[in-house]
């Protein structure tokens, strides 16, 4: 499974580049906004400090929503830097920019995904990746879990090579859960990636290993 860390912050992804099991970035234009990352010019600089952090695939999101527009957009943030991967929103255009991107050889990762139906159409379209946001569906009194198993059926039936790229991911849990269900990949916060580490005796067993060797090298 591969780890993608959801978020603008430079220290975040600092953070988890350097503890070796991170494997790309996703970013949205609400995460640039909220780093205060504003500006044509800016955002483009700043999306190559990302890809020059991490060593992986880094989700790029265009802002048209007509398909001339995105593929002007996309071109350009495909042509930054080769690990940029072109996020679309999956609207109708997107759809027509996937397959557009598809066929030229640029990857694609189709976002704002809430049913198995979109992630089909997804799929057809050629994306390498697609984003259903499990969170947000969560906080509507809908299991994003069951998405993400109703995706790689269907993905499994017919053979698609889109990755399922569990997104809207908020806790340590909805990766443990991702993980179970063969998501291709998660994105979430740092935090609850730091989560997977943590375990009360792992830290007790710690201690009284420490505290054994201390008595016997006095
Ligand atoms: C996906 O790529 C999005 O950036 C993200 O996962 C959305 O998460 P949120 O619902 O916590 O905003």
């Amino acid at each position: 499974m591969k780890f993608f860390i959801d978020t603008a912050n430079l220290k975040d992804i600092a953070e988890a580049q350097a503890l070796g099991v991170l494997d790309g970035v996703t970013t949205n234009p609400s995460l640039m906004a909220k780093e205060g990352i504003t500006g044509a010019e800016n955002i483009i600089a700043h999306y190559k400090k990302i890809c020059e952090l991490v060593d992986g695939d880094v989700s790029a999101e265009v802002i048209s929503t007509d398909f001339d527009g995105m593929v002007k957009e996309g071109e350009a943030l495909a042509a930054l830097h080769p690990q940029i991967v072109v996020k679309l929103p999956l609207i109708a255009d997107g759809i027509k920019a996937c397959k557009y991107f598809s066929d030229k050889g640029i990857r694609t990762n189709v976002t704002l995904v809430f049913s198995a139906g979109q992630a089909l159409l997804a799929a057809k379209a050629g994306a390498t990746y697609v984003s259903p946001f499990i969170g947000r569906l969560d906080d509507i009194s809908t299991d994003g879990l069951n998405l993400i198993s109703e995706i790689r059926m269907i993905y499994d039936n017919y053979g698609f090579q889109t990755q399922i790229l569990a997104a809207s991911v908020r806790h340590t849990m909805h990766i443990i859960d991702c993980a179970k269900l063969g998501s291709d990949v998660m994105t979430g916060p740092l935090s609850a990636i730091k989560g997977l580490l943590k375990h009360p005796l792992t830290d007790s067993g710690l201690a009284q290993f420490l505290a054994d060797y201390q008595k016997g090298n006095q």
